[in-house]
């Protein structure tokens, strides 16, 4: 999603500006500008990335003290450079990331005001009405809130004006934004990221909050102007962790990094640990006392390890678990019951649909929440009664890996904490899931050493159109998220079935040209599989199998068998989806896609 870096300085910002996007190329952008004032307001906007941007301000030797700069994920109009932000009134230009729902009424009046409109954007609509406040109110920060009063939806901006080359202002609601404090200047961003180049000190801004940046001060006010005081924080986010360092594209170097994140994510149990509500919050012993369900609500990849949790949660815990897609629960009319546990599952913290849902659910009075989360200090973590923080460290490719296994190594333990609360874990499987979880760092490495077998079954995925994965049980959702993988990175057609379905429809799609992937653990439901596996044989469908060691799946024509280094029980879904994180990222490579950055697709969903 759109991106927003906003600096004034004693130096030259646009360096500044320039790197904090790159930073915030991952995002996923299909346009990027600046402004700027010195001696009167300078934009330059492109359509290509960011590199581009930033050989057009080297070749008008762009330079100044202060500026916004954006990259754009297209809502309202096509990409264009028409529709690229800064959108500019009079001579304020402004920077905005989110949707603002009643921009057609405000587009009206202000038209009917003789405002014209260059634009398809809704952003536009902001420039101009802040620049309506400033007839009546000559005060750019007063402007700037009066308008913002008027908005109903999402934003997060950055505004300069020409009149008034002192100051930079910035605000939120519902997309992230957060100040940087630094010595040479004050600086804003959507994320921390963008803002190590130039300081560690760090302010997170709340929903609603209007805030000035000037040379060496800031100050924040809530939307009824009212000061309000925000907390600094030392970002212990390091520079290398956002570099790509030797590997090609971030979404590999976050496939190879999960070890390291599991270990970092499961931490607290290491050596002596044992599980215990206090893994989730202090107020964790309260909040879990008396549940009786858990309601998962998440997107996307995140969704998917709910999906997984669902099998652990209702197996070992014996709690009844639903999951539900965040954007159908906060439109559905559903019936609370207030001792379920609602579960919100995000890495970045800021997915709208999971935010609103979360919102939705505490509306319908659910009070027991807990945000499984990679972001620390994001909107859906400030939101929960309990928390959990996957330490997955940033991750930077669209397509997420690392999240996703720590987000399931997050909700292994929830599995284990529920089960212990309800007196369902004995102290000998407590201590055996505890083994296998120490472990897990250790397993995960012997699959990513399967590596160059799964490349060379890339290379024939990359000429297919369509491709079907299939699993049972637990790992249902893993095929899931396999297919989800392969669609978003290397643009293939691919779905997933609950293996037991293929003869209730999908059958009728296999031929010799639909590869079908099986994800075949060497569990209770392995003959099954096999049964359904023979029915793809039959109708000459060429199958890809990972199966576990010493699964007795004999390899044939058109029937091709990876075996996994160990079979691993409960927690052998975190290790099957990595081969397929490594299958959908090899099929990109050879198809020659934008691995780190596909087509349309944004890494931070901060719109509906
Ligand atoms: C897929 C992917 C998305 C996200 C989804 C939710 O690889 O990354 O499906 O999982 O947009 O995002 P978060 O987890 O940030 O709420």
């Amino acid at each position: 999603m759109c991106g927003i870096v906003t600096a004034i300085a004693t130096n030259n910002v646009v360096p500044v500006l320039l790197e904090g996007l790159r930073k915030l190329e991952y995002r996923g952008y299909d346009s990027a500008g600046v402004a700027v004032l010195a001696n009167g307001l300078t934009r330059l906007r492109s359509t290509g990335r960011v590199a581009e941007l930033a050989a057009l301000a080297d070749a008008r030797q762009l330079s100044a003290n202060i500026g916004i700069a954006h990259t754009r994920w297209a809502t309202h109009g096509v990409p264009c450079e028409r529709n690229a932000h800064p959108h500019i009134s009079g001579g304020l230009a402004v920077v905005h990331n989110g949707i603002i729902e009643n921009f057609e009424a405000i587009k009206s009046s202000l038209q009917a005001r003789g405002y014209v409109f260059e634009s398809d954007t809704d952003t536009e609509a902001i420039a101009h009405l802040v620049h309506s406040k400033l007839a009546t109110t000559p005060d750019l920060f007063e402007a700037v809130r009066l308008a913002l009063n008027e908005l109903v939806g999402a934003y997060a901006i950055g505004v300069v004006a020409e009149a008034d080359p002192f100051r930079a202002i910035v605000a939120r609601r519902g997309s992230p934004l957060l100040l940087g404090v630094g010595e040479e200047g004050m600086y804003a961003a959507s994320d921390t990221a963008a803002l190590l180049q130039v300081t560690r000190k760090v302010i997170y801004l709340e929903d609603g909050d209007v805030a000035e940046l000037r040379l060496n001060a800031y100050r924040i006010v809530r939307p009824d102007g009212t000061p309000a005081e925000r907390e600094m924080h030392i970002s212990s986010l390091s520079a290398d962790a956002v570099e790509l360092g030797q590997f090609r594209h971030y979404m590999q170097k976050e496939i190879f990094e999960q070890p390291q994140a599991l270990g970092n994510t499961l931490e607290i149990i290491a050596g002596g640990g044992s599980v215990s509500p206090q893994l989730f919050g202090s107020r964790a012993p309260e909040v879990l006392d008396g549940v009786r369900r858990v309601l998962v609500l998440a997107c996307g990849t995140s969704y998917h390890a709910g999906l997984v949790a669902r099998y652990w949660l209702e197996s070992v815990a014996k709690v009844p678990c639903s999951v539900e897609i965040a954007s159908e629960y906060r439109y559905r009319e559903s019936v609370p019951e207030s001792d379920t546990l609602v579960v919100v599952i995000s890495q970045s913290g800021e997915t709208a649909d999971t935010l609103a849902a979360l919102k939705h659910a505490h509306g319908l009075g659910m009070g027991r929440t807990l945000a499984i989360c990679n972001v620390p200090e994001s909107a859906i973590v400030r939101e929960t009664a309990l928390r959990f923080i996957t330490r997955a460290g940033p991750e930077i490719g669209v397509a997420s890996t690392k999240a996703f296994t720590t987000q399931l190594a997050a909700l292994a333990l929830l599995t284990l904490t529920l089960a212990k609360l309800n007196g369902r874990l004995s102290e000998a499987e407590e201590a055996r899931h505890l083994g296998a979880l120490r472990h897990l760092p250790v397993a995960v490495q012997k699959v990513l050493e399967l590596e160059p077998e799964i490349e060379k079954w890339a290379q024939r995925f990359a000429a297919k159109h369509h491709a079907l994965f299939l699993g049972r049980g637990r790992h249902w959702p893993i095929a899931m998220e396999g297919a989800l993988k392969l669609k978003e990175i290397s643009y293939i057609h691919a779905e997933a079935y609950a293996a037991g379905e293929l003869k209730h429809g999908p059958l009728a799609l296999v031929d010799k040209d639909m590869p079908v992937i099986a994800v075949a653990p060497a569990d209770e439901l392995l003959e099954k599989l096999k049964s359904n596996l023979q029915e793809v044989r039959a109708r000459g469908g060429e199958l890809y199998v990972f199966a576990d060691a010493g699964s007795e799946i004999a390899e044939s024509e058109g029937l091709h068998i990876l075996h996994m280094p160990e079979h691993y029980g409960m927690l052998s879904p975190v290790l099957h989806v990595i081969p397929l994180q490594l299958l959908s990222y090899h099929a990109a490579l050879v198809k020659g896609t934008d691995v780190d950055k596909p087509r349309n697709l944004a890494k931070s969903v901060t719109v509906e």
